[in-house]
């Protein structure tokens, strides 16, 4: 089973999700900037005496597709990295995946998600090494 991860983070948080996601060997991704908001709506700021509210809250969508026992560690990973413990840390939502196709080798499935040292590979290489 194929899973995607959508986590949406602080965007100072991203250097050291990505430097986390690298470590565990999570390769393909995607990022996008956006704006939104959680259960609060937003923040209140005060600007030369009035205050406003900001309430779409510009913040990073991390995308990862991957094979679904590797969702819990990337989760875990993900969490360690972009938790500061105040509001605004963000969400992560995950959704099962239909199917994944390579566009250049026509791959389906696990093989179109197979990347050079990534955390399968490694596994195998473990394995093999024992
Ligand atoms: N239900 C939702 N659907 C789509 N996007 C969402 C949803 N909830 C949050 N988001 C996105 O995720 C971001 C997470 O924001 P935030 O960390 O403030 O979440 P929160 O639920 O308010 O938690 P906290 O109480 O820690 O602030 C939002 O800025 C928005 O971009
Ligand atoms: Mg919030």
């Amino acid at each position: 089973m194929t899973k995607k991860i959508e986590a949406f983070i602080r965007e100072d948080a991203l250097e050291a999700v990505k430097e986390a996601l690298h470590a565990i060997g999570i390769v393909g991704m995607n990022v996008h900037e956006v704006r939104g908001h959680g259960r609060q709506g937003g923040i209140e700021l005060a600007w030369r005496g009035s205050s406003y509210r900001m309430d779409m809250i510009p913040k990073i969508q991390l995308n990862i597709v991957l094979s679904d026992h590797n969702v819990e560690k990337t989760v875990e990973t993900i969490i360690q990295a972009a938790r500061t413990g105040e509001e605004g840390d963000g969400i992560i939502f995950i959704y099962p995946v239909e199917d994944v196709i390579r566009i250049r080798t026509g791959e389906r499935g696990r093989d179109a998600l197979s990347y050079p040292d990534d955390i399968d590979a490694r596994k195998k290489a473990a394995v093999a090494a024992k």
